[in-house]
């Protein structure tokens, strides 16, 4: 795989000063976040709420680092299209919640994002092959969605060597994301079973310094 990405994820940010919090993980050493995470939430998909589409628009004003939406919501195959046409780098939707994920994805590319398929930790990969020929990103989901600061699911690492054996051998051609309790002690792990881009809210936004936290995550994973 190629140089690490490190998304830092705002959900653990003070959503009072969410641009600030941007600036924050952007950092100035140009180590800083590679993406920015946003974890959309509607409390139906998983019992919490977040933040929506105005948000998100309001951030992509205030910042020039790529945001990559987790839509955590249900009827993504009706509502995730607004996030690409708002500017969003990369959207992301849930298996479980898509009704045509491969039309979804077309219509996501077409309104010019990225597209991307996250699979809960108990979504097996095998049946959904086919539909991530489709996709630009695939999110493995190593903490049950809705929340930040729990702890990691090592088992979901089988699912990142499958996935990182099918982009190797060309079957597949996708970033492997992965999302939940990523930090110091987690990151190595999941680095060796071939993640590419390392989702980190807590982890990240905990630190006295949310851009040095960034680099010490990044120096951990990189060649
Ligand atoms: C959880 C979210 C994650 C969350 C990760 O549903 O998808 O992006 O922010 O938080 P940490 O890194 O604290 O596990
Ligand atoms: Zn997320």
């Amino acid at each position: 795989s190629n140089q690490p990405l490190i998304a830092p994820s705002i959900l653990s940010a003070d959503f009072a000063r969410l641009a600030d919090e941007v600036a924050a993980v952007k950092g100035q050493s140009g180590r800083g976040a590679d993406w920015v995470h946003v974890d959309v939430m509607d409390a139906h998909f998983v019992p919490n709420l977040t933040l929506g589409l105005p948000v998100v628009q309001s951030l992509l004003a205030v910042t020039d680092l790529p945001l990559d939406c987790h839509l955590m919501i249900e009827n993504p195959d009706r509502w995730a299209i607004d996030y690409a046409e708002a500017g969003s780098y990369n959207v992301t939707v849930h298996v479980e919640a898509a009704d045509d994920p491969v039309m979804l994805a077309k219509n996501l590319r077409a309104a010019g994002s990225k597209a991307g398929l996250a699979i809960k930790p108990k979504t097996p990969l095998e049946a959904y092959l086919d539909v991530l020929k489709h996709y630009d990103t695939l999110l493995v989901m190593s903490v049950e969605p809705g929340f930040g600061g729990q702890k990691f699911i090592a088992d979901v690492l089988d699912k990142v060597r499958k996935a990182r054996r099918m982009v190797d051998t060309g079957h597949l051609n996708l970033i492997v994301e992965i999302d939940g309790g990523i930090n110091a002690d987690t990151i190595e792990q999941a680095a060796e079973a071939g993640v590419d881009c390392f989702v980190a809210g807590s982890a990240v936004y905990a630190a006295e310094d949310p851009a040095l936290a960034v680099e010490g995550l990044r120096s951990q994973v990189e060649a």
